[in-house]
């Protein structure tokens, strides 16, 4: 148990005359030389990394921001850590316990995994610091790594880029509500790394009033969780790559179901909660890790595909409450739907979606799946797809109207009975039709429309930005940087039967498009780009980097914003999104239709604007018109295949299976 003597050496502590390195002043060092000098909190350290000659950039691998959480730190709150000493920042550390994507039984990593790259266009000088990407990885807060994001195109920005490690599965998720597993220790992680950033970012050439939190996935919602915080509120701008304070996957809504389901794959006792989690201090890493894909692997069919394109499998953030039981600060106090409703100023955020994120899943990994189910099964797309993904939609707190209106109301009883019906008879009518039908409504419901949700929520306290990235290029895939997430998973379908008609970028293809792919070494595994996939490239991070220049923590001053390529906010009144194709342009009304019908806006799905969109989606001959009175909001027309659990209005005699049109 080596590790043991680590955790001594770290609860003894540096001693004070270990604080300075060499003496008062050091030498300073070559101006070219990769070499950081840090002065902070009383301790100075020397930080040495590699410099790239050719394109002048810096990059520092494997910094530790926190002490390793061994032992008896397991399951708790990070400790920060200070910078030091000598340290060799050449080599990036180790990823943080989880499954190996290549060997599903085989866990891969290290608990001692808490530590951060710095990628820096420059060292300081005389002119003011870089403005900071903080970025989150995604992988569903079950995998992934800071390894495969390279700094190379960023830096070309005049921006520094950091991206943290943090604690993955059980490990930095287990939950139960109780002060020895209060739950969000990764969540905390990512605030200590942050707040590692404000100390030591200028000594790397960065400006720590500019410091824009950017993330994708399961780290775009975190990205944007922490935003909202008062306590985790130290950042100026926020960049949420399909994933959003909004999305279904980012807070669970059930966090103590998963300590009593580790409890029983591993044997430990489920209570009190002293003894489970000294029970699983003492276990090997690997058995929890395990015990986590265990616990994924209980779901099935319809239920497993759908929470895992969802990303709620497993441990993950939780809201805690204005207080822990010991008076600490928590950083998610209250639903992030609730933050969003305070009209209170926020920092700006870049938001968007790729336009086919679930493409890849659908078509790939469950296609043969969906397709055996959609012959067996009934009704497949309307009662299992679309109806799960409303149950889905609806348990979001703050996706849905609150104000609620039986469609009844708008559509005559006949029409409506067939909205479900000829929904799915479309669907069904060929396999893939319903697996492209699959992946769109996927898609809206599980990405587009939270995305839209919150821009258009947080556009009410500061400048808020929709994008949606459709170029299909030839630059690395989602998997490279995702390895492991079912939505990114490429499987050989060259001879597959299923084969999208047209189809955009999936989960995670836009990643390339941002950072220069890495191994875990650090080594480049860039490919050769051509000169379109460039100029894709240089557009999408011009967006991003000038976002994180446009943020202005020291001046408070965010209208420079507004002329982010001349490209206007969001608003209720445009709907403005960005799309991102060979070129970048503005466009308006974002899915003016799906949304409208995953958002249950009465005017959109009855109004004249949709009338062909919904047709053709109801293969309908037209579109009842509708006295809308006062009616603005009504219950989502998927509201109908709400779970049958939640109480439900009186049945009007004779039409009860109208109001149950899906039979539960
Ligand atoms: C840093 O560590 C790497 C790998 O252990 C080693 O190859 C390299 O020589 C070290 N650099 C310095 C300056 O100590
Ligand atoms: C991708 O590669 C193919 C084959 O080499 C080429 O025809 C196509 O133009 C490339 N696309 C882009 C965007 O570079
Ligand atoms: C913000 O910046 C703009 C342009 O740089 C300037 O016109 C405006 O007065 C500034 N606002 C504040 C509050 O400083």
């Amino acid at each position: 148990m080596w590790w043991w003597c680590l955790v001594v050496l770290v609860l003894v502590g540096p001693s004070p005359s270990a604080a300075v390195v060499g003496g008062d002043p050091a030498a300073p060092p070559e101006p070219d030389a990769a070499v950081v000098f840090t002065q902070r909190h009383g301790r100075s350290a020397r930080i040495e990394g590699i410099k790239n000659d050719a394109l002048g950039y810096y990059s520092f691998f494997g910094i530790r921001y926190a002490e390793p959480p061994l032992g008896l730190r397991r399951f708790q709150r990070p400790v920060r850590r200070l910078l030091l000493g000598e340290q060799n920042a050449t080599v990036p550390c180790s990823v943080c316990p989880q499954p190996d994507p290549h060997f599903p039984m085989r866990i891969m990593g290290h608990e001692d995994c808490l530590c951060l790259n710095v990628f820096s266009p420059k060292m300081p000088g005389e002119e003011r610091g870089s403005p900071v990407l903080v970025f989150i990885h995604g992988g569903n807060y079950r995998t992934g790594s800071a390894s495969p994001y390279g700094g190379k195109h960023i830096t070309q920005e005049d921006t520094i880029l950091v991206v943290p490690q943090y604690r993955l599965g059980s490990l930095g998720f287990i939950s139960n509500g109780q002060k020895e597993a209060s739950g969000n220790a990764g969540l905390f992680d990512m605030h200590v790394a942050i707040n590692w950033v404000k100390d030591y970012i200028e000594f790397f050439g960065g400006d720590p009033t500019r410091i824009t939190i950017m993330g994708q996935g399961s780290g775009g919602s975190a990205a944007s969780v922490m935003a909202l915080s008062s306590e985790g509120r130290s950042n100026h701008g926020v960049v949420a790559l399909s994933g959003t304070a909004l999305s279904p996957g980012t807070v669970r809504s059930e966090p103590d179901k998963h300590a009593r389901q580790l409890a029983k794959h591993t044997g430990c006792p489920e209570t009190p909660v002293e003894r489970l989690v000294l029970c699983l201090r003492k276990m090997s890493v690997d058995k929890i890790v395990q015990a986590d894909s265990e616990i994924a692997a209980t779901l099935i069919d319809t239920k497993k595909f759908l929470e895992e394109i969802t990303g709620r499998t497993g441990a993950g953030v939780r809201v805690e409450g204005e207080y822990d039981n010991r008076g600490l600060p928590t950083l998610v106090a209250e639903p992030p739907a609730e933050t969003l409703k305070k009209k209170k100023q926020k920092v700006p955020l870049l938001t968007g979606v790729t336009s086919a994120e679930t493409v890849r899943a659908v078509f790939g990994k469950y296609a043969s799946g969906l397709a055996n189910l959609m012959i067996n099964l009934k009704n497949f797309i309307k009662k299992d797809i679309i109806g799960g993904l409303n149950n889905i939609v609806e348990e979001v707190d703050g996706l849905l109207p609150v104000k609620k209106v039986d469609l009844k109301n708008i559509l005559p009883l006949a029409d409506y009975e067939k909205y479900y019906e000829r929904l799915s008879e479309a669907a069904n009518s060929n396999i893939l039709e319903g697996l492209t039908a699959i992946a769109r409504d996927t898609g809206d419901a599980l990405f587009n429309f939270p995305a839209y949700k919150s821009v258009q929520e947080w556009s009410s306290g500061a400048p808020a930005f929709l994008y949606s990235f459709e170029f299909v290029g030839n630059l690395t895939k989602g998997s490279h940087f995702l390895p492991g997430v079912s939505l990114a998973e490429e499987t050989d379908n060259s001879n597959s039967l299923y084969q999208p008609k047209e189809s955009g970028p999936s989960h995670g293809d836009e990643l390339a498009y941002i950072f220069e792919p890495l191994d875990e070494s650090g080594k480049s595994v860039e490919p050769e780009a051509s000169s379109t996939d460039t100029r894709v490239r240089k557009s999408f991070v011009g967006l991003i980097t000038k976002f994180a220049h446009g943020v202005d923590g020291a001046k408070n001053n965010v209208s420079k914003l507004f002329n982010l390529f001349n490209l206007q906010p969001f608003s209720l009144e445009n709907n403005a999104f960005i799309k991102i194709t060979d070129e970048i342009k503005l466009d308006k009304n974002f899915r003016f239709c799906q949304m409208g019908f995953w958002g249950n806006m009465v005017d959109r799905i009855a109004g004249s604007l949709c009338s062909n969109e919904i047709k053709e989606l109801l293969q309908l001959k037209f579109i009842p018109k509708v006295d809308l009175g006062d009616v603005t909001q009504l219950k989502p027309i998927t509201g109908l295949l709400q779970n049958p659990k939640k109480p439900k209005s009186d049945p009007v005699p004779g039409v009860q299976n109208l109001l149950n049109p899906l039979g539960f």
